[in-house]
């Protein structure tokens, strides 16, 4: 199937700008109902269609929407408004040095994407909370693209209880972040392919702090992520087998 349409999913302003800015994408007003925070922006790479859906600010915190709440309902509008052919969910994650990451490196989920924060020990609901959401064969995009590849894992804190570490561990987790695995399970319901670009701003098994490391390095992974995620828009649009 041609992939004409490509709805991109991002939590934060400071992520999705260099992006807005090298593809020259426009805000897209009243795309969706008014009382949402989410903002939309849309352009054209060669002959496909491109929108982006930024979660926006909580109005009484006045902070980016993070998480899997808002990342479910920006995916939802996403695929009920534009009719994606293909979902790319961009953002910046934590990353593992004792597995090879490095700050700025851009990973692709691969094999599948999973929870770590949905602990439900009862039969049947165990496997429901990891969720596993199968990705699309990303051998070649990852190729064609440089980018590392690996298990991303979902979870609700920037923080790594002992516990979270021990799921991300058993799930053979390499990104650790908080939007994919919601974006996943809407996907999956659609049946919609979705790709996961994820790019390394901290490294959660070093001493420092994660959230220093976080605001430190923001911009430069955003800037790292935008060139990958550009790379990315041009190779799956107009293409016909884009997965192995
Ligand atoms: N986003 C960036 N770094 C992260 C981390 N360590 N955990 C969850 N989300 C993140």
């Amino acid at each position: 199937m041609k992939i004409s349409t490509i709805a991109v999913i991002m939590a934060m302003a400071d992520e999705a700008k260099p992006f807005i800015e090298a593809l020259g994408l426009k805000p897209a007003v009243s795309a969706f109902d008014s009382r949402l925070p989410m903002e939309v922006y849309t352009g054209a790479v060669e002959k496909a269609e491109v929108v982006l859906v930024v979660g926006g600010k909580d109005r009484r915190f006045g902070v980016d929407n993070v998480g899997t709440q808002p990342a479910t309902l920006s995916t939802y509008l996403a695929i009920d408004t534009f009719k994606p052919d293909l979902l790319i969910n961009a953002g910046t994650a934590g990353g593992f040095k004792s597995k090879g990451a490095d700050i700025g490196d851009v990973y692709i989920g691969s094999d599948s994407i999973r929870f770590h924060d949905r602990r439900i020990p009862i039969p049947g609901f165990a496997a429901y909370g990891i969720g596993s959401y199968r990705t699309p064969d990303v051998d070649d995009v990852a190729t064609a693209l440089g980018l590392k590849k690996g298990v991303v894992s979902t979870g609700n804190s920037l923080d790594m209880l002992p516990e979270d570490r021990l799921v991300i561990q058993a799930n053979q987790g390499v990104v650790k972040e908080m939007e994919a695995a919601a974006i996943a399970w809407v996907a999956d319901l659609y049946q919609i392919p979705l790709i996961a670009l994820k790019s390394i701003t901290d490294l959660v098994d070093t001493d420092t702090p994660t959230q220093d490391d976080f605001l430190k390095n923001l911009n430069l992974a955003s800037e790292k992520l935008q060139e990958k995620l550009t790379a990315a828009i041009y190779y799956f649009a107009g293409n016909e087998r884009p997965f192995a």
